[in-house]
Protein backbone atom coordinates (compact mmCIF):
# COMPACT_ATOMS: atom_id res chain seq x y z
CA UNK A 1 0.00 0.00 0.00
CA UNK A 2 1.47 3.64 -1.17
CA UNK A 3 0.89 6.52 1.57
CA UNK A 4 0.21 9.72 -0.04
CA UNK A 5 2.41 12.85 1.26
CA UNK A 6 0.90 13.94 3.81
CA UNK A 7 -0.21 17.77 3.97
CA UNK A 8 1.13 18.13 7.77
CA UNK A 9 4.00 18.18 8.93
CA UNK A 10 5.92 14.81 8.90
CA UNK A 11 6.16 12.74 12.35
CA UNK A 12 9.63 11.74 12.43
CA UNK A 13 10.24 9.05 15.77
CA UNK A 14 13.80 9.69 16.55
CA UNK A 15 14.92 6.58 18.07
CA UNK A 16 17.98 6.34 20.84
CA UNK A 17 20.09 4.44 23.35
CA UNK A 18 19.74 0.27 22.26
CA UNK A 19 20.96 -2.19 23.35
CA UNK A 20 24.70 -2.04 22.53
CA UNK A 21 27.98 -0.91 24.32
CA UNK A 22 27.08 2.32 22.47
CA UNK A 23 23.88 3.33 24.18
CA UNK A 24 25.29 6.52 26.14
CA UNK A 25 26.78 7.58 22.53
CA UNK A 26 23.32 7.06 21.15
CA UNK A 27 21.73 8.89 23.31
CA UNK A 28 24.29 12.19 23.22
CA UNK A 29 23.61 12.28 19.57
CA UNK A 30 19.78 12.62 19.88
CA UNK A 31 20.19 15.47 22.67
CA UNK A 32 22.01 16.76 19.58
CA UNK A 33 19.25 15.75 16.65
CA UNK A 34 16.38 16.75 19.39
CA UNK A 35 17.87 20.34 19.90
CA UNK A 36 18.02 21.11 16.16
CA UNK A 37 15.83 19.46 14.08
CA UNK A 38 13.36 22.17 12.66
CA UNK A 39 10.08 21.53 14.43
CA UNK A 40 8.21 24.04 12.02
CA UNK A 41 8.61 21.52 9.39
CA UNK A 42 8.57 18.13 11.47
CA UNK A 43 6.47 17.14 14.62
CA UNK A 44 9.10 15.11 16.52
CA UNK A 45 8.63 11.97 18.48
CA UNK A 46 11.62 11.11 21.04
CA UNK A 47 11.88 7.08 21.71
CA UNK A 48 14.28 5.73 24.07
CA UNK A 49 15.30 2.13 23.89
CA UNK A 50 16.48 0.66 27.21
CA UNK A 51 19.44 -1.54 27.25
CA UNK A 52 17.12 -4.66 27.24
CA UNK A 53 15.61 -3.20 23.87
CA UNK A 54 12.27 -2.72 25.32
CA UNK A 55 10.94 0.95 23.36
CA UNK A 56 9.95 3.25 26.16
CA UNK A 57 8.65 7.21 26.07
CA UNK A 58 12.17 8.59 27.48
CA UNK A 59 11.86 10.33 30.75
CA UNK A 60 12.99 13.69 31.56
CA UNK A 61 14.63 16.16 29.42
CA UNK A 62 16.91 13.68 26.46
CA UNK A 63 18.09 17.12 24.66
CA UNK A 64 20.29 17.97 28.10
CA UNK A 65 22.04 14.70 27.77
CA UNK A 66 25.53 15.21 27.50
CA UNK A 67 28.37 12.60 28.00
CA UNK A 68 31.33 14.95 30.38
CA UNK A 69 28.60 15.19 32.90
CA UNK A 70 30.07 12.54 35.00
CA UNK A 71 27.24 9.86 34.82
CA UNK A 72 26.29 8.20 31.29
CA UNK A 73 22.91 9.38 29.62
CA UNK A 74 20.75 5.83 29.79
CA UNK A 75 17.37 5.07 28.93
CA UNK A 76 15.83 2.94 31.90
CA UNK A 77 13.04 0.09 31.35
CA UNK A 78 9.58 0.87 32.12
CA UNK A 79 6.18 -0.33 32.43
CA UNK A 80 5.12 1.08 29.29
CA UNK A 81 6.59 -0.37 26.35
CA UNK A 82 5.81 1.43 22.75
CA UNK A 83 5.48 -0.77 19.49
CA UNK A 84 5.02 0.60 15.90
CA UNK A 85 2.46 -1.17 14.21
CA UNK A 86 0.76 -0.99 10.50
CA UNK A 87 -3.03 -0.12 11.14
CA UNK A 88 -5.02 0.89 7.92
CA UNK A 89 -2.28 1.66 5.93
CA UNK A 90 -0.61 3.79 8.25
CA UNK A 91 1.87 3.81 10.73
CA UNK A 92 1.35 4.11 14.39
CA UNK A 93 2.95 4.49 18.15
CA UNK A 94 1.20 2.63 20.23
CA UNK A 95 1.67 2.53 23.84
CA UNK A 96 0.92 -0.54 26.21
CA UNK A 97 0.59 -1.58 29.52
CA UNK A 98 -0.17 -4.74 31.37
CA UNK A 99 -3.68 -4.65 32.59
CA UNK A 100 -4.31 -1.11 30.70
CA UNK A 101 -5.76 -0.44 27.36
CA UNK A 102 -2.99 0.32 24.81
CA UNK A 103 -3.06 4.17 23.67
CA UNK A 104 -1.94 5.33 20.50
CA UNK A 105 0.58 8.10 20.59
CA UNK A 106 0.03 8.70 16.77
CA UNK A 107 1.48 8.46 13.15
CA UNK A 108 4.75 8.11 12.30
CA UNK A 109 5.85 9.12 8.35
CA UNK A 110 9.73 8.56 9.16
CA UNK A 111 11.86 6.93 11.81
CA UNK A 112 15.08 8.41 12.36
CA UNK A 113 17.15 5.47 14.03
CA UNK A 114 19.68 7.27 15.80
CA UNK A 115 21.07 3.73 16.70
CA UNK A 116 25.13 2.85 16.70
CA UNK A 117 26.30 -0.51 17.00
CA UNK A 118 24.38 -3.79 17.27
CA UNK A 119 21.23 -3.70 17.85
CA UNK A 120 20.85 -0.34 15.56
CA UNK A 121 23.31 0.15 13.17
CA UNK A 122 23.46 -3.39 11.42
CA UNK A 123 20.33 -3.94 9.79
CA UNK A 124 18.39 -5.51 12.41
CA UNK A 125 16.10 -2.69 13.56
CA UNK A 126 16.14 -1.54 9.69
CA UNK A 127 14.53 -5.13 9.35
CA UNK A 128 11.88 -4.29 11.68
CA UNK A 129 11.22 -1.29 9.75
CA UNK A 130 11.16 -2.91 6.31
CA UNK A 131 8.64 -5.36 7.64
CA UNK A 132 5.89 -2.88 8.76
CA UNK A 133 7.21 -0.89 5.11
CA UNK A 134 7.87 1.65 7.50
CA UNK A 135 10.52 4.79 6.03
CA UNK A 136 13.66 5.65 7.78
CA UNK A 137 16.78 7.20 7.39
CA UNK A 138 19.86 5.77 6.73
CA UNK A 139 21.37 2.60 5.01
CA UNK A 140 19.04 -0.32 4.55
CA UNK A 141 19.46 -3.64 5.82
CA UNK A 142 22.24 -5.26 4.04
CA UNK A 143 24.16 -1.85 3.93
CA UNK A 144 24.36 -1.70 7.68
CA UNK A 145 25.03 -5.46 8.26
CA UNK A 146 28.19 -4.97 6.42
CA UNK A 147 29.03 -1.86 7.67
CA UNK A 148 28.59 -3.19 11.45
CA UNK A 149 31.13 -6.30 10.13
CA UNK A 150 34.42 -4.90 9.91
CA UNK A 151 35.25 -8.65 7.68
CA UNK A 152 32.46 -8.66 5.14
CA UNK A 153 32.85 -4.67 5.04
CA UNK A 154 36.67 -5.18 3.80
CA UNK A 155 35.25 -8.14 1.29
CA UNK A 156 33.04 -5.82 -0.22
CA UNK A 157 36.02 -2.97 -0.45
CA UNK A 158 38.26 -5.19 -1.57
CA UNK A 159 36.27 -6.66 -4.83
CA UNK A 160 35.06 -3.07 -5.33
CA UNK A 161 38.98 -2.30 -5.57
CA UNK A 162 39.75 -0.02 -2.73
CA UNK A 163 42.41 -0.39 -1.03
CA UNK A 164 41.92 -2.67 2.24
CA UNK A 165 45.31 -2.90 4.38
CA UNK A 166 46.56 -7.04 5.28
CA UNK A 167 44.03 -8.74 7.95
CA UNK A 168 42.97 -11.79 9.59
CA UNK A 169 39.51 -12.75 10.33
CA UNK A 170 39.15 -15.19 12.97
CA UNK A 171 35.97 -17.01 13.68
CA UNK A 172 34.70 -18.44 16.90
CA UNK A 173 35.41 -21.74 16.03
CA UNK A 174 38.80 -21.37 14.39
CA UNK A 175 39.77 -19.61 18.01
CA UNK A 176 38.46 -22.61 20.13
CA UNK A 177 39.58 -25.38 18.13
CA UNK A 178 43.42 -24.02 16.39
CA UNK A 179 44.43 -21.27 18.00
CA UNK A 180 48.07 -21.74 17.40
CA UNK A 181 47.23 -21.25 13.78
CA UNK A 182 45.82 -18.33 14.87
CA UNK A 183 48.52 -16.94 16.26
CA UNK A 184 50.93 -18.06 13.62
CA UNK A 185 48.77 -16.64 10.63
CA UNK A 186 48.49 -12.92 12.85
CA UNK A 187 52.26 -13.32 13.19
CA UNK A 188 52.69 -12.72 9.23
CA UNK A 189 50.82 -9.34 9.97
CA UNK A 190 54.24 -8.02 11.79
CA UNK A 191 53.83 -5.24 14.52
CA UNK A 192 51.90 -4.22 15.94
CA UNK A 193 48.79 -5.40 15.19
CA UNK A 194 45.15 -4.54 15.94
CA UNK A 195 42.72 -6.70 17.35
CA UNK A 196 38.96 -5.87 16.82
CA UNK A 197 35.44 -7.04 17.53
CA UNK A 198 34.25 -7.76 14.30
CA UNK A 199 31.17 -6.09 15.12
CA UNK A 200 31.12 -3.16 17.81
CA UNK A 201 32.52 0.33 17.78
CA UNK A 202 33.26 3.25 19.35
CA UNK A 203 37.12 1.68 19.35
CA UNK A 204 34.94 -1.02 22.22
CA UNK A 205 36.86 -4.07 22.80
CA UNK A 206 40.01 -2.84 20.29
CA UNK A 207 43.66 -3.29 21.30
CA UNK A 208 46.75 -2.11 19.64
CA UNK A 209 49.24 -5.24 20.35
CA UNK A 210 53.03 -4.73 20.73
CA UNK A 211 54.43 -7.83 21.17
CA UNK A 212 52.43 -11.35 20.43
CA UNK A 213 52.40 -12.17 23.97
CA UNK A 214 49.62 -9.54 24.69
CA UNK A 215 48.15 -11.41 21.66
CA UNK A 216 45.42 -13.25 23.59
CA UNK A 217 44.86 -11.01 26.26
CA UNK A 218 43.71 -8.86 23.46
CA UNK A 219 41.99 -11.41 21.61
CA UNK A 220 40.22 -12.28 24.84
CA UNK A 221 39.27 -8.69 25.46
CA UNK A 222 37.64 -8.25 22.00
CA UNK A 223 35.95 -11.57 22.54
CA UNK A 224 33.66 -10.29 25.16
CA UNK A 225 32.36 -7.96 22.12
CA UNK A 226 31.87 -9.95 19.98
CA UNK A 227 32.92 -13.85 19.21
CA UNK A 228 34.10 -13.00 15.43
CA UNK A 229 37.52 -11.09 15.50
CA UNK A 230 39.45 -9.25 13.00
CA UNK A 231 43.02 -8.98 13.33
CA UNK A 232 45.03 -6.37 11.36
CA UNK A 233 48.46 -5.29 10.49
CA UNK A 234 49.01 -1.69 12.50
CA UNK A 235 48.97 0.97 9.46
CA UNK A 236 51.22 4.34 9.56
CA UNK A 237 49.09 7.27 8.62
CA UNK A 238 47.02 10.13 9.27
CA UNK A 239 43.45 9.19 10.11
CA UNK A 240 41.07 10.80 7.53
CA UNK A 241 37.82 11.03 7.04
CA UNK A 242 34.79 12.03 5.23
CA UNK A 243 31.39 12.67 4.96
CA UNK A 244 28.86 11.10 2.34
CA UNK A 245 25.08 12.16 1.62
CA UNK A 246 23.15 10.43 -0.55
CA UNK A 247 21.80 12.10 -3.53
CA UNK A 248 18.22 12.92 -4.44
CA UNK A 249 17.01 11.13 -7.10
CA UNK A 250 19.58 9.96 -9.47
CA UNK A 251 22.09 12.18 -8.05
CA UNK A 252 25.62 10.75 -7.08
CA UNK A 253 26.24 10.97 -3.74
CA UNK A 254 27.65 13.77 -2.57
CA UNK A 255 30.98 14.01 -0.26
CA UNK A 256 31.97 16.63 2.48
CA UNK A 257 35.57 17.87 1.97
CA UNK A 258 38.10 15.58 4.03
CA UNK A 259 38.61 15.92 7.61
CA UNK A 260 41.46 14.86 10.14
CA UNK A 261 41.59 13.34 13.68
CA UNK A 262 44.54 13.55 15.13
CA UNK A 263 45.84 12.45 18.25
CA UNK A 264 49.48 13.00 18.04
CA UNK A 265 49.15 15.20 20.82
CA UNK A 266 48.02 13.14 23.42
CA UNK A 267 48.68 10.13 25.23
CA UNK A 268 46.62 7.97 23.64
CA UNK A 269 48.33 5.35 21.35
CA UNK A 270 45.11 4.99 18.71
CA UNK A 271 41.62 6.77 18.83
CA UNK A 272 40.33 4.51 21.36
CA UNK A 273 36.70 4.75 23.45
CA UNK A 274 38.29 7.83 26.10
CA UNK A 275 39.89 9.85 23.16
CA UNK A 276 36.62 10.00 21.42
CA UNK A 277 34.56 10.61 23.48
CA UNK A 278 35.93 11.08 27.77
CA UNK A 279 39.18 13.16 27.26
CA UNK A 280 37.83 15.62 25.17
CA UNK A 281 41.34 17.69 24.05
CA UNK A 282 42.49 14.20 23.13
CA UNK A 283 41.82 14.18 19.97
CA UNK A 284 42.43 17.51 17.48
CA UNK A 285 39.68 17.32 14.87
CA UNK A 286 39.59 19.72 11.81
CA UNK A 287 38.59 19.83 8.73
CA UNK A 288 39.62 20.66 5.51
CA UNK A 289 42.29 18.36 6.60
CA UNK A 290 45.41 19.52 5.14
CA UNK A 291 46.50 17.35 2.01
CA UNK A 292 47.54 17.87 -1.20
CA UNK A 293 44.45 18.12 -4.12
CA UNK A 294 45.32 14.61 -5.11
CA UNK A 295 44.64 13.10 -2.38
CA UNK A 296 41.62 14.58 -1.11
CA UNK A 297 40.05 14.24 -4.40
CA UNK A 298 41.26 10.21 -4.10
CA UNK A 299 40.00 10.58 -0.66
CA UNK A 300 36.37 11.28 -1.66
CA UNK A 301 36.15 9.34 -4.73
CA UNK A 302 36.58 6.54 -2.28
CA UNK A 303 34.37 7.52 -0.06
CA UNK A 304 31.54 7.98 -2.72
CA UNK A 305 32.72 4.15 -4.11
CA UNK A 306 32.71 2.25 -0.67
CA UNK A 307 28.84 4.12 -0.29
CA UNK A 308 28.26 2.67 -2.98
CA UNK A 309 30.18 -0.69 -3.12
CA UNK A 310 27.95 -1.51 0.44
CA UNK A 311 24.49 0.11 -1.05
CA UNK A 312 24.70 2.66 1.34
CA UNK A 313 21.65 5.17 1.60
CA UNK A 314 21.13 8.37 3.68
CA UNK A 315 24.67 8.83 5.16
CA UNK A 316 28.10 7.39 6.05
CA UNK A 317 31.07 8.51 7.16
CA UNK A 318 33.83 6.68 5.57
CA UNK A 319 37.50 6.10 7.28
CA UNK A 320 41.35 6.60 5.73
CA UNK A 321 44.61 5.74 6.68
CA UNK A 322 46.69 8.35 4.83
CA UNK A 323 50.35 7.00 4.74
CA UNK A 324 53.58 8.90 4.29
CA UNK A 325 54.21 7.39 0.77
CA UNK A 326 50.84 8.97 -0.12
CA UNK A 327 48.68 6.05 0.06
CA UNK A 328 44.95 5.69 1.04
CA UNK A 329 44.18 3.18 2.89
CA UNK A 330 40.32 2.55 4.23
CA UNK A 331 39.67 1.74 7.33
CA UNK A 332 35.89 1.57 7.78
CA UNK A 333 32.72 2.87 6.56
CA UNK A 334 30.16 3.83 9.65
CA UNK A 335 26.44 3.80 7.67
CA UNK A 336 25.65 5.66 11.63
CA UNK A 337 28.20 8.24 12.59
CA UNK A 338 28.96 9.83 15.13
CA UNK A 339 25.75 12.31 14.68
CA UNK A 340 26.21 15.23 17.96
CA UNK A 341 26.64 18.60 16.42
CA UNK A 342 30.32 18.29 17.20
CA UNK A 343 31.00 14.97 15.91
CA UNK A 344 32.92 14.54 13.22
CA UNK A 345 30.30 13.66 10.23
CA UNK A 346 28.49 17.04 11.04
CA UNK A 347 31.68 19.24 11.28
CA UNK A 348 32.74 17.87 8.21
CA UNK A 349 29.59 18.97 6.63
CA UNK A 350 29.68 22.51 8.20
CA UNK A 351 32.61 23.05 6.75
CA UNK A 352 31.59 22.49 3.55
CA UNK A 353 28.43 24.67 3.84
CA UNK A 354 25.63 22.15 5.16
CA UNK A 355 24.83 23.38 9.09
CA UNK A 356 23.58 20.39 11.03
CA UNK A 357 19.56 21.46 10.82
CA UNK A 358 19.72 21.82 7.41
CA UNK A 359 21.73 18.28 7.33
CA UNK A 360 19.07 16.58 9.38
CA UNK A 361 16.59 18.08 7.20
CA UNK A 362 18.47 16.54 4.45
CA UNK A 363 18.59 13.11 5.62
CA UNK A 364 14.92 13.32 6.55
CA UNK A 365 14.08 14.82 3.09
CA UNK A 366 15.43 11.42 1.55
CA UNK A 367 14.43 9.11 3.09
CA UNK A 368 10.61 10.63 2.93
CA UNK A 369 11.52 10.41 -0.81
CA UNK A 370 12.48 6.74 -0.90
CA UNK A 371 10.20 4.00 -2.09
CA UNK A 372 9.52 1.35 0.57
CA UNK A 373 10.23 -2.15 -0.07
CA UNK A 374 13.16 -3.74 -2.58
CA UNK A 375 14.59 -0.25 -3.96
N1 LIG B 1 45.01 -1.20 11.12
C1 LIG B 1 45.16 -0.12 11.90
N2 LIG B 1 46.32 0.57 11.93
C2 LIG B 1 46.50 1.65 12.73
N3 LIG B 1 45.54 2.11 13.56
C3 LIG B 1 44.37 1.46 13.60
C4 LIG B 1 44.11 0.32 12.76
N4 LIG B 1 42.87 -0.09 12.99
C5 LIG B 1 42.36 0.74 13.92
N5 LIG B 1 43.25 1.67 14.30
C6 LIG B 1 43.02 2.71 15.32
O1 LIG B 1 41.93 2.31 16.13
C7 LIG B 1 40.82 3.21 15.97
C8 LIG B 1 39.51 2.45 16.01
O2 LIG B 1 39.48 1.45 15.00
P1 LIG B 1 38.24 1.29 14.05
O3 LIG B 1 38.50 0.13 13.16
O4 LIG B 1 37.99 2.58 13.38
O5 LIG B 1 37.09 0.90 15.05
P2 LIG B 1 35.68 1.58 15.41
O6 LIG B 1 34.70 0.98 14.45
O7 LIG B 1 35.41 1.16 16.80
O8 LIG B 1 35.84 3.06 15.21
C9 LIG B 1 41.11 3.91 14.65
O9 LIG B 1 40.47 5.15 14.59
C10 LIG B 1 42.62 4.02 14.69
O10 LIG B 1 43.05 5.04 15.59
MG1 LIG C 1 36.51 4.03 13.54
Amino acid sequence: MTEQTPARKPRVAVLFGGRSSEHAVSCVTAAGVLGAIDRSKYQVIPIGIARNGQWVLPEGNPEQWALNSGELPEVGPSDETVTLAEIGGTHQLIVAQTNEVPRELGTVDVVFPLLHGPFGEDGTVQGMLELSDTRYVGAGVLASAVGMDKHFMKVIFAAAGLNVGPYVAVTDRQWRTDPAAVRAEVATLGLPVFVKPARAGSSMGISKVDALDQLDAAIASAREHDLKLVIEAGIVGREIECAVLQGHGTDAPRTSMPGEVDISGSTHTFYDFAAKYVDEKAAALSCPADLPADAAAAVREQAAAAFEAVGAEGLSRVDFFYTEQGDVIINEINTMPGFTPVSMYPQMWAASGLSYSELIDELISLALERPVGLR
